[in-house]
C-alpha cells in the first residue's frame, strides 16, 4: 500500500511572500482549510493510500506542504533514505528537523549534503518519474527559483553512488517556480507538461524522456492542475481543465476533485500537501 505524510494545517498562515501567489495580503481562512485538509486526507484514503501524519509546530506557518522538508528515496545499496532540504527561506529552513527526525525515528538513513550557499527544495523539485519501461524511474531535479543549480548538481552526484539518475531541468517563470507546479507525472512515461515554465534545454530534455507529454497551458497551470497526483488508476487534482481531462482520458485516469482554495493562496494545492514516503 502507497503511504502518504500529511501535516495539519494548525498553525498555517500567509505571513510573507516567497512566491507570486502570496501577493496582495491575502489572510487564511483557517478553519476552512482544516475542512480542506481533512477531505483531502481522505480523498488519499479512498484512492488507497495509507495516510501518515506529522506534529504541527507553531510558528511554522508553512509546515503544511509536507513536499518540501526532505527528498525521499529508496536504493538497493542503501534501502530507504532522506537528503534533508536546505530551504530558501529561513521561516522553511526551521521546519526541516521536524521532519527529518520523523523519518530517522522511522528508520530511514538521512544523507546530508553540505550545501554552502546553495538551496534543495526535497519534492517541491525533486519527482520521481517512472521510465516508459518502469523497471526503473530517474529523479527530475528542477532548479532556477528555490532550488538552485549547484544544490540540484550536489544531490545528483550523491544520487549517482546510489546508481539513481538525476536529470537538472532549469525553470524560467516565476509563476512556476517548483517543478510540481509545471511538471506532472501520470504513469511510466506520460506526464503534464506547461512548455512556458522551461528553458529550450529543459524542455528538449523533458520531451526526449518522456514520450507520451500532454501540453497544459499556463493559465490552468496556475490554478494548480499540474499540482494534482496521480495515484492508483486516480488523478487527484484542485480543478479539472479540458486538456488535463482529455490526458486523463488518454491515460484511462480517473479524475477526482478536491477544494483546496485555502492553499493555493499560499502558493500550493495537492502534490505539495504531501510526501510519498514509499
Ligand atoms: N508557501 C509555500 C512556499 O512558498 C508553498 C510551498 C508549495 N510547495 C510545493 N511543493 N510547491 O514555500
Amino acid at each position: 500500500m502507497k503511504r502518504a505524510l500529511f501535516c495539519p494545517p494548525t498553525y498555517f498562515e500567509i505571513r510573507d511572500v516567497k512566491n507570486p501567489y502570496m501577493t496582495g495580503a491575502q489572510t487564511i481562512n483557517r478553519d476552512l482549510a482544516r475542512q480542506e485538509w481533512e477531505a483531502l486526507t481522505q480523498v488519499f484514503r479512498d484512492a488507497g493510500c495509507q495516510v501518515e501524519t506529522i506534529e504541527p509546530v507553531p510558528d511554522l506557518e508553512d509546515m503544511v506542504f509536507a513536499a518540501n522538508q526532505v527528498f525521499v528515496g529508496d536504493s538497493p545499496k542503501y534501502g530507504k533514505f532522506i537528503v534533508p532540504s536546505r530551504m530558501r527561506y529561513p521561516s522553511r529552513a526551521r521546519e526541516v528537523p521536524y521532519y527529518v527526525e520523523w523519518f530517522r525515528s522511522r528508520g530511514y538513513k538521512v544523507i546530508n549534503l553540505d550545501f554552502g550557499d546553495d538551496f534543495l527544495e526535497g519534492h517541491g523539485d525533486l519527482l520521481w518519474i517512472a521510465n516508459s519501461r518502469a523497471e526503473a524511474s530517474s529523479v527530475f531535479a528542477g532548479y532556477g527559483f528555490r532550488s538552485s543549480r549547484g544544490g540540484v548538481e550536489m544531490f545528483a552526484d550523491a544520487m549517482r553512488k546510489m546508481e539513481i539518475s538525476v536529470i537538472p531541468l532549469e525553470l524560467i517563470n516565476p509563476s512556476f517556480y517548483h517543478l510540481d507546479t509545471c511538471l506532472t507525472p501520470l504513469r511510466a512515461g506520460a506526464a503534464m507538461v506547461v512548455p512556458e515554465a522551461f528553458s529550450a534545454d529543459a524542455l528538449a530534455t523533458v520531451k526526449k524522456m518522456i514520450p507520451r507529454l500532454y501540453e497544459v497551458d499556463p493559465d490552468d497551470a496556475s490554478k494548480f492542475v499540474c499540482n494534482g497526483v496521480a495515484v492508483n488508476g486516480k488523478f487527484i487534482t484542485p480543478h479539472l481543465t479540458q486538456c488535463v481531462a482529455r490526458a486523463l482520458e488518454n491515460e484511462g485516469l480517473e479524475p477526482v476533485l478536491v477544494n483546496t482554495s485555502e492553499f493555493e493562496k499560499s502558493g500550493g494545492s495537492v502534490f505539495c500537501l504531501k510526501a510519498f514516503i514509499d
